[in-house]
């Protein structure tokens, strides 16, 4: 089954965009996952994860490596699928409405640069399947991480008509 969700985001992320609008747009598209309550990323800095570009309810803005889910994926490098987050030892509990989450690190150059958590509202909503979907992700996504900074924008007709550009992408991409 082709990644429907991967072909969206590699056509709304440029690497001509800062990294918060990249973000933004691929938290929006995971939104379109089904029965799940959150989806987001966390961001390395200075050690620690920090809230990144997300959509559901606010959420915890810090979490520090190796504690909750989101901190055993940046600690251990590796995907974690936690199928019932109550019987997770340390889960931080930042909307009352998850029950099961899946969090995958965006690895560059050997380090964890960023996490994508994805919460649900059922036990047991995420596999194998999920975790295939989601590191493919990643794994465009961390190419995001190696370039330096921002690029000027050459774009000069997405500029001057933005709504068009992102108009064709929603037709074009089933967004
Ligand atoms: N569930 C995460 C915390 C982040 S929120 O769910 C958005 C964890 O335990 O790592």
């Amino acid at each position: 089954m082709e990644n429907k969700l991967l072909q969206q985001i590699k056509a709304l992320v440029k690497d001509d965009l800062p990294l918060v609008s990249n973000l933004s747009n691929a938290a929006a598209v995971l939104a379109n996952y089904e029965n799940i309550n959150w989806c987001g990323f966390y961001l390395v800095e200075g050690g620690s994860l920090y809230l990144g570009p997300f959509q559901g309810e606010p959420a915890c803005t810090i979490i520090a490596k190796g504690r909750g889910v989101c901190g055993k994926a940046f600690e251990e490098k590796k995907t974690q699928i936690v199928k019932n987050v109550k019987k997770f030892k340390g889960h931080i509990a930042c909307s009352t409405l998850s029950r099961s989450e899946i969090v995958v690190p965006i690895i560059s150059g050997g380090e964890v640069k960023a996490v994508i958590d994805v919460d649900a509202p059922v036990i047991n909503r995420f596999d194998d399947k999920d975790k295939e979907i989601l590191e493919e992700i990643a794994g465009f996504l961390a190419k995001l991480f190696i370039e330096g900074g921002v690029k000027e924008h050459h774009n000069q007709e997405e500029k001057d008509n933005p709504v068009a550009a992102i108009e064709k992408l929603k037709e074009d991409y089933d967004l």
